[in-house]
């Protein structure tokens, strides 16, 4: 590939380098012969005609060259993100379930410690853990959430784990979310976001005027793994609508190792390609989510995400 970088660089050098000559040539054979004849005149323009056109091709060639170079570039820079590392990159994960017996995450502490550990050992620098607020199901509170928090967070100080610990949590989107916003009772992350799911039965009737309202009281909406609502993946419009109503997305990685499903992943795909992802998260609720997550990364369809959005984890 280097050889035949350079054999086009030395292409399109020897080309510029010729036409200028030609220019030349013909411009002092145009004073000359504009003294002789008219006919001389002619062949002469001509000549000149033929110079402008290798000036354009030369110019056309390097204008290659150097988009080949940029893209050559960005593609060696996504390529060397993930692997064992991804941490280092990402530096923040921001959807997990790491406290225990609040919701479908994990057992116990001793099963946080462990998993928290692996992501050290990833590179990750920090962790934004988000139980579940789900009045119907994991009925959690600000206060219940902030309690485990400080009972992980003992335990990772004393395991000397050099991991920063952060509490949220992912909203579930209910008549009880618009009270707790109605409260200002929401854990949110970084610039005021607040991370949200949706029903993975139907699409919420009150789904766009409750985005309004989160914006109208100072939140920044982040949906939770856009990917996995079956009912919505065929309609890109609607996902196009949810991001210039304000709504940024999280993908889940596992999602593309296609561990929720086929479907899942193609439509993973699919907003990958269209460059609409804003952070990519875990969504660790156990160790198998982990190891899965692990294996991931070192795709190339995880590298590809970095090639096609503007991912937003390091700023968390
Ligand atoms: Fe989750």
């Amino acid at each position: 590939m280097r050889l035949i970088f350079t054999i086009f660089a030395i292409l399109c050098v020897s080309l510029a380098s010729l036409s200028g000559s030609s220019i030349q040539d013909t411009n002092s054979s145009f004073v000359i012969q504009n003294n002789i004849d008219n006919s001389r005149f002619i062949r002469s323009k001509e000549s000149d005609e033929q110079s402008s056109i290798w000036y354009i091709i030369a110019a056309l060639l390097s204008m290659g060259l150097i988009l080949y170079a940029f893209r050559k570039i960005s593609t060696q820079k996504a390529k060397s993100i993930g692997g064992v590392r991804v941490g280092e990159y990402l530096k923040t994960d921001l959807h997990s379930h790491l406290m225990p017996d609040i919701d479908d995450g994990v057992d116990s502490l001793e099963e946080s410690i462990a998993i928290i550990r692996e992501f050290e050992k990833l590179g990750y620098t920090k962790l934004i853990v988000t139980p579940h607020i789900m009045s119907h199901r994991y009925p959690n509170s600000s206060k219940i959430i902030l309690a485990k928090l400080r009972a992980v967070n003992n335990l990772v100080v004393e395991n000397r784990i050099n991991i920063e610990l952060e509490a949220s949590a992912e909203y579930f989107l209910d008549d009880h979310l618009i009270e707790l916003i109605a409260q200002r009772d929401i854990l949110t992350f970084a610039d005021n976001y607040l991370l949200f799911e949706l029903s993975y039965a139907s699409l919420p009737i009150n789904l766009d005027s409750m985005i309004e309202f989160m914006i109208e009281h100072g939140y920044r909406p982040v949906l939770a793994h856009p990917e996995r609502y079956l009912y919505m993946i065929g309609d890109i419009e609607r996902y196009r609508s949810l991001k210039r109503a304000g709504v940024l997305f999280q993908l889940n990685i596992n999602s593309l190792a296609g561990y929720y499903s086929e479907e899942v992943k193609r439509f993973a795909q699919i907003l990958i390609d269209k460059g609409m992802i804003d952070f990519v998260g875990s969504d660790t609720h156990h160790m198998r989510h982990f190891k899965t997550m692990q294996q991931t990364v070192k795709t190339d369809l995880f590298r590809s995400i970095f090639q096609k959005n503007n991912i937003l984890n390091q700023t968390l």
